[in-house]
């Protein structure tokens, strides 16, 4: 079985709107998680998508998607954690409680921030995910990355050829991923932002999908002005 996530349990700080975290920000007068929600809605092979959000936003969420998705009880709501990592494992415990993980579950994790994901990254998301376990979306790094260890001068700069800025979706054999998880320290589990270095550091091989630059996480006031516009590119195109 295939399950779409739909990270939205962060408030988005610095976007600065101090209302509402930034999911529900308004983009061509659509909510944004309304928008990505409904890229894997279109997608028969999800068995059901899990929407995750902060717990004093899940009577919003759950009315948004009872008015977004009226005849579907495909999209379920629930309570995200207090990290990124966190939300994810929510997710499974869920799938796990509701249909039991086993070597064919899938899970394609997505930020809800991300409204422009398209079809093909899903599908090559969930084939990668069910032939090598796990898989993250990167765009080959455009700008030189530049390591500082102390915020001061330079300590590397690693050749730009070899270099990929991670996008998502991050997708995964759910069993493989919560079993990572808990295999790691508390420190490491508090050091880990991203779900695909929980396959780095134990050593396990990650694919990579190829994402698209247009593909981005909307985090500073800024990007909505850019993914107006690239909504009205999309729209253009159907
Ligand atoms: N996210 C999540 N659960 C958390 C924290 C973040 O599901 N506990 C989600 C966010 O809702 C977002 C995605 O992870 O869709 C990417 O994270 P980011 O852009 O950092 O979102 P925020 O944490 O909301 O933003 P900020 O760091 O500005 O507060």
């Amino acid at each position: 079985m295939v399950f779409g996530i739909i990270l939205a349990g962060g408030v988005g700080s610095r976007m600065g709107d101090t209302k509402k975290p930034k999911q529900f920000i308004l983009l061509g007068g659509k909510p944004i998680i309304v928008h990505t929600i409904e890229k894997f809605y279109v997608n028969p092979e999800f068995e059901k998508i899990i929407v995750l959000c902060p717990n004093q936003w899940l009577n919003h969420t759950r009315n948004l998607v009872a008015n977004y998705f009226p005849k579907d009880n495909n999209v379920v709501v629930i309570e995200g954690g207090r990290d990124r990592n966190g939300t994810i494992m929510n997710s499974l415990a869920y799938i796990e409680q509701n249909y039991g993980l086993d070597e064919d579950t899938i899970v394609v994790t997505h930020d809800a921030v991300r409204p422009f994901v398209t079809h093909r990254i899903i599908e090559e998301n969930i084939r990668y995910a069910q032939e090598y376990g796990a898989c993250d979306t990167v765009i080959p790094a455009t700008d030189t990355i530049v390591e500082s260890q102390d915020h001061t001068v330079i300590h590397a700069i690693p050749d730009r050829k070899m270099m990929y800025q991670g996008q998502t979706p991050q997708s995964f054999q759910a069993k493989k991923l919560k079993e990572l998880y808990e295999s790691l320290t508390k420190e490491e589990k508090d050091i880990l932002s991203d779900a695909a270095k929980i396959f780095v550091i134990k050593g396990e091989e990650v694919r990579l999908v190829r994402g698209e630059t247009f593909n981005i996480k909307l985090t500073y006031p800024y990007d909505l002005k850019v993914a107006e516009a690239l909504l009205a590119e999309e729209k253009n195109e159907k």
